[in-house]
């Protein structure tokens, strides 16, 4: 069981609905923030644990006693109804159906009436059978007497300065950020430099895997070699890898104040699946991730891919894709993004890298790269690490303040 815990305190609203987001504090969810089946609203939706008891809660303060009244707004794709009972401070007062809705992709509104008294009221949703819940998207709630305050709370914000502590950086990427395997030193990605940048209050876990587009690090064995006729790689089932959960796993994975550093679209542009990803998957998927970071007050920060090198004449130049794709989902999901890709092809100009022989066994090209234009030495990878740790800090990312 994953319990995604978003924040607790809120306001009802005296007249106009206010609409708590179930991917969003302070609705928790006991599952995961899943953003696959069209039709949501925000960035996402709560997919409950299939189990009895795996619950979503929300708490909600309310100055005067009465009947507030909650729209809950869901999709049951399965076959059977998945009935809830509503706790309202722990004590159950009714049943919701949450009837079958013919798929995934169809959401819709369910409606509760709660009492309230002044304070804080707990509304929970706790399922009866072992289906759990259906997906929940939100829940408008209407009356309850006048708001004592203007707005639920906010959920933590990447600009926010990191609680004093220690504090786990989490890396997802592929071969240019993880960690060297089976014994050799080639190629190292810039997460296993990245480390010795930091005080000893930085924990980095590096869960980067070559090979990977973001779609089969998150999917790792699901993303089959089919396309569906959108021209997305079919991932079935939808469990998510264990590198993945791992990241979202209540106790052990992403907590408060910690980072996640997200670097994909290199292999994503390969045209056959499982690696293909196109342009709006790969943007959803950033999203979705980030949701998540945010859901459990970790800091998402996304980085356009490095360069690989590409001389034209005496200047290295561009040469990779999703770079667009990364800076658009970096506003939408007001995420702060890193553009490796323009350092590091600055980087290779200021190493004078250009122009090359081509002979990438000596010299400081062949220092730097291994026999290829893309994969680092391990002296390559410190100092990429070291372009991502001056971005942090030129960009008041607040992980900066714990660089050495
Ligand atoms: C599918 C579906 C999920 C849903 C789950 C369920 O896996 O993709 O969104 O939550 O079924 O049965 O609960
Ligand atoms: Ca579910």
């Amino acid at each position: 069981m994953t319990t995604v815990l978003i924040g607790l305190g809120a306001t009802v609203a005296s007249a106009a609905p206010s609409r708590y987001e179930a991917e969003t504090a302070p609705v928790v969810c006991t599952g995961t923030i899943d953003a696959n089946h069209a039709g949501y609203s925000g960035t996402g939706f709560c997919n409950g644990d299939n189990a009895v008891g795996a619950a979503v809660r929300l708490t909600v303060t309310t100055s005067a006693a009465g009947t507030a009244t909650l729209d809950v707004r869901f999709a049951n794709g399965s076959t059977t109804a998945r009935p809830a009972a509503v706790l309202v401070n722990g004590t159950s007062t009714q049943t919701v159906p949450f009837a079958p809705t013919g798929a995934w992709t169809t959401w819709v509104t369910t409606t509760v009436t709660v009492p309230v008294t002044p304070g804080t009221t707990t509304i929970g949703f706790s399922p009866t059978t072992a289906g759990g819940l259906p997906n929940l998207d939100y829940f408008d709630l209407t009356g309850g007497g006048p708001s004592p305050s203007p707005s639920p709370c906010a959920p933590p914000s990447s600009s926010s300065p990191p609680p004093q502590g220690q504090v786990t950086v989490w890396l997802a990427g592929d071969s240019t950020v993880a960690d060297p395997s089976g014994g050799t030193v080639c190629p190292a990605g810039w997460g296993s430099q990245f480390a010795q940048y930091f005080t000893s209050d930085v924990t980095v876990r590096n869960s980067a895997v070559g090979g990977r587009s973001i779609q089969t690090w998150l999917y790792d064995p699901n993303v089959t070699s089919t396309k569906n006729p959108a021209g997305e790689c079919v991932v079935s089932p939808e469990t998510y890898s264990s590198r993945w959960q791992a990241m979202l796993d209540p106790t052990t994975g992403m907590k408060r104040g910690d980072y996640l550093l997200i670097q994909f679209g290199i292999n994503d542009g390969t045209s056959a699946c499982p690696r293909h990803v196109g342009s709006a998957r790969y943007q959803q998927l950033l999203g979705m991730m980030a949701t998540a970071a945010k859901a459990r007050g970790a800091h998402p920060v996304f980085l356009t891919p490095p360069a690989a090198l590409t001389c034209s004449g005496s200047t290295a130049v561009g040469n990779r894709g999703f770079v667009t794709e990364t800076n658009s989902a970096g506003s939408a999901n007001a995420v702060p993004v890193i553009d490796l890709h323009r350092l590091s092809y600055t980087l290779y100009n200021s190493l004078r890298f250009c122009p090359f022989n081509g002979d990438y066994g000596s010299g400081p090209v062949g220092a730097f790269f291994c026999d290829d234009h893309t994969h680092f030495e391990p002296s390559g990878a410190r100092q990429i690490a070291g372009v991502v740790t001056r971005a942090l800090r030129d960009q008041q990312i607040p992980l900066a303040t714990y660089l050495r």
